[in-house]
């Protein structure tokens, strides 16, 4: 079974939908233990509730980002994850501790990647003007939000629309995709090459897309 550890600076509640999903055995991962830089996270609440290893290491006990990001990634490595799922993370890695991982560790982002990496996403699409917006789940690399892309959800951008309200129409689209890729990489499917995505090893030629019915499809029409 997959060991999964989580990063986590917030609300959590893509961490929940893990668990969810583990806990209704439609994800088979073991959930090995949850690290955050917010010790009021409730994302540690959470995972304390769930039975899981909840830990927080503050950035102020640390030298430079280095030093803290070294520290966080000795802690989750006594875990032996195989997968490291950073969902809400909020923090930059640096390079020096991505590398090591490159293939092992996916990120969940509020946009339609590559659209829109960094902060601040549905200000920027509304601002943009754009019709349509997403999330999109992806292999880190040490460049913020620009590793290989592996699935997006994409979503109506409607009249109306204001940051909150495209954060909470596009929050629950996010959890299927994260527990669908999640997924994936648990049944060993999905992988990073030096091409980009691969899916039963077969190269991807774009990012696999939620369907309604939860599942990834190809840009075939295939289910994943
Ligand atoms: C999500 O929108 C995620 O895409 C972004 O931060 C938010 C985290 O929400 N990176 P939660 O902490 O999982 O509830």
């Amino acid at each position: 079974m997959l060991r999964v550890a989580v990063l986590a600076s917030g609300r959590g509640s893509n961490l929940q939908a893990l668990i969810d999903a583990r806990d209704a055995g439609a994800l088979p991962v073991e959930l090995v233990g949850v690290w955050s830089d917010r010790p009021r996270a409730s994302a540690l609440d959470r995972a304390r509730a769930a039975g899981l290893r909840a830990e927080c290491l503050l950035p102020r006990d640390h030298t430079d980002r280095l030093a803290f990001d070294r520290a966080l990634f000795e802690r989750i490595a006594t875990v032996q994850p195989g997968l490291i799922v950073c969902a809400g993370y909020l923090r930059i890695l640096s390079a020096a501790v991505v590398e090591p991982w490159i293939g092992r560790m996916l990120n969940i982002h509020p946009s339609l990647l590559p659209a829109y990496p960094g902060l601040h996403t549905h200000e920027r699409v509304l601002r943009a003007g754009d019709r349509s917006h997403g999330a999109s789940v992806h292999f880190v690399t040490p460049e913020l939000d620009g590793g290989p892309v592996i699935a997006r959800v994409r979503m109506a951008v409607e009249d109306g629309d204001t940051p909150e309200r495209l954060a909470a129409r596009l929050l629950p689209l996010e959890h299927q995709l994260l527990v669908a890729s999640v997924g994936l990489y648990a049944r060993r499917r999905i992988e990073a090459t030096a091409f980009g995505v691969a899916l039963d090893g077969q190269l991807l030629s774009a990012p696999l897309e939620l369907h309604r019915n939860g599942r990834l499809e190809t840009d075939t029409g295939a289910l994943a």
